[in-house]
């Protein structure tokens, strides 16, 4: 039988994944998103899953099938994620792949809105809550391994050292969303992984192979870990 090579490292362990963007209405027939395919999320919870791990994913909105065997939260908006992350803790490890939005619309209109040609709509943005950054500042509850990824489209290592840090968490996967492996919908990643130790590059690879990649890492660094 062929066995991954990460089957069993984190039997026992509970794991949560954000994956996909989420979307934050205008009105009942428009919203805020981004490019985000889901695709990476969605291959670091199933290759947590094949780790042996018990996987909750928190996605937004996909054109993906549920990982079998994962338990699904679908969400919509950046403040739905968070509520169902903040439900689904305790965890050993939690992955924030997704790409919250940062803004909502102040206000969404309850109805449609309609063209008028004297007025513009005013579009006024609020922040939405920093789902990482609200996980790794937990006092009570904080996962051992609280892990973020950093999209840049410049100083891709500055940036993703800087969100490591501000953010509080212990491991950035930084990837170019300018780089040849094309990152937003394909299949493949380029990405660099940033802990306090220093900046790691890995070559190109697939996202389930990275995914795979990423879960023999964490399970390195967990806490009882054998070295
Ligand atoms: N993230 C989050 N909640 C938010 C915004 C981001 O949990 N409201 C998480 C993402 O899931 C990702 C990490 O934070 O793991 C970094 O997201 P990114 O957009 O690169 O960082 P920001 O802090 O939002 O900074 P900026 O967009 O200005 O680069
Ligand atoms: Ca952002």
């Amino acid at each position: 039988v062929w066995r991954t090579p990460s089957a069993g490292l984190l039997a026992g362990r509970r794991v949560i994944v954000t994956s996909g963007p989420t979307h934050e209405p205008i009105d009942p027939v428009r919203y805020i998103a981004n490019r985000s395919s889901g695709k990476q999320g969605h291959a670091i919870a199933k290759a947590a899953l094949a780790a042996g791990a018990s996987v909750t994913l928190v996605t937004g909105p996909v054109n993906l099938p549920d990982p079998p065997g994962a338990s699904c939260i679908h969400v919509e908006t950046a403040r739905e994620m968070y509520r169902a992350v903040e439900a689904a803790l305790p965890a050993d490890i939690f992955v924030g792949a997704a790409a919250v939005a940062d803004w909502r619309a102040e206000e969404s209109a309850p109805e449609k809105i309609k063209k008028d040609p004297d007025q513009r709509p005013a579009l006024t943005l609020v922040e939405n809550p920093d789902i990482l950054a609200a996980v790794a500042r937990r006092g009570g509850g904080r996962p051992a391994l609280v892990v973020g990824f950093a999209a840049e489209t410049e100083n891709l290592i500055d940036n993703a050292k800087a969100k490591l840090a501000r953010k509080g968490c212990d491991m950035i996967i930084a990837n170019s969303v300018r780089s040849e492996a094309g990152t937003f919908g394909g299949e493949r990643n380029k990405v660099a992984v940033v802990t306090a130790a220093g900046v790691d590059p890995w070559p190109e690879l697939t996202k389930g192979e990275i995914g795979e990649r990423l879960i023999v890492a964490l399970s390195k660094l967990l806490p009882g870990a054998a070295t």
